[in-house]
C-alpha cells in the first residue's frame, strides 16, 4: 500500500505518518526529513538546499525526485510507503507515478489534511519552542504557507479526480485524525 499525506505546514503529516507507519509496516518517506539530514551531514545537497529551506521556498524538483528514486531503487518501498511532503509539484507527482509503475506499484491513497491558518500558526509557534527547526520562524512560516497555497493549487487538480483521493479535517485532536485515516486505509 502506497499512501500520500498532503497538507500545509503543521497539518500533522509527520505526526500521523509516524503512527501509521508502525501500525501498517509502511516506510515513512519524508522529503523534509531527508533534506534536513543532508544539511546536518553537510553534504553537497545539504549545502545547496540550506538557504532555500530557511527561506521557505521549494527545493528543485530534481533533488527531491532523485532522493525518492534512490530509496525506491534500494527497495525501501517494497512493502509500501507513506509519502509525507512529496509530491509538491506535478513534475514530482508524474515522476512518482512512473517510478512506481515501473515496479508494478501505484498510489493507493491520497489523503489531504486541511487545517486552518490560525491552528497552523499556533502549532508551529509551539513546535518552535520545543524543537529547533530553522524554518519555524514567523516570517518563514508565512512564506511556507504562501508556497503551499501556490503548489497545492497546482498539485491538487492533478490528484483530485482519482478515486483514491480523500480530504480530511486535520484541525481535530491527533487520535481523531488517526482514526479517520485508519478508516480510509481500511476502505477499498
Ligand atoms: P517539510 O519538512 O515537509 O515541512 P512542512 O510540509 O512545512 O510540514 P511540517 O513538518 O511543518 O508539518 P507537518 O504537517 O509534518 O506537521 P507535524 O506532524 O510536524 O518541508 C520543509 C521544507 O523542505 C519545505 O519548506 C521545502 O523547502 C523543503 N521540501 C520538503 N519536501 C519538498 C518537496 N517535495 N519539494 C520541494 N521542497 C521540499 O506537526 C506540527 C506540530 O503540530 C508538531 O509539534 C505536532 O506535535 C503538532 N500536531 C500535529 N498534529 C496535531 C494535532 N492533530 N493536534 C495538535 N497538535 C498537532
Amino acid at each position: 500500500m502506497n499512501v500520500i499525506l498532503f497538507g500545509p505546514p503543521g497539518a500533522g503529516k509527520g505526526t500521523q505518518a509516524k503512527i501509521i507507519e508502525e501500525k501498517h509496516g509502511l516506510r515513512h518517506m519524508s522529503t523534509g526529513d531527508m533534506l534536513r539530514l543532508e544539511i546536518c551531514r553537510e553534504t553537497d545537497i545539504g549545502r545547496r538546499v540550506k538557504s532555500i529551506m530557511e527561506d521557505g521556498r521549494l527545493v528543485p524538483d530534481e533533488i527531491v525526485i532523485e532522493m525518492i528514486a534512490g530509496r525506491i531503487d534500494r527497495g525501501e518501498c517494497q512493502n509500501g510507503a507513506l509519502f509525507d511532503g512529496f509530491p509538491r509539484t506535478v513534475a514530482q507527482g508524474q515522476a512518482l507515478d512512473k517510478m512506481l509503475a515501473e515496479r508494478d506499484l501505484k498510489i493507493d491513497y491520497i489523503i489531504v489534511m486541511t487545517v486552518g491558518d490560525d491552528v497552523i500558526v499556533e502549532r508551529i509557534r509551539k513546535r518552535a519552542k520545543e524543537e529547533n527547526r530553522s524554518d519555524d520562524t514567523v516570517a518563514t512560516l508565512e512564506k511556507r504557507l504562501a508556497q503551499y497555497r501556490a503548489y497545492s493549487a497546482e498539485v491538487l487538480p492533478f490528484y483530485r479526480l482519482r478515486k483514491q483521493f480523500f480530504e480530511i479535517d486535520g484541525n481535530r485532536p491527533v487520535a481523531d485524525v488517526t482514526r479517520e485515516i485508519e478508516n480510509i486505509l481500511g476502505h477499498k
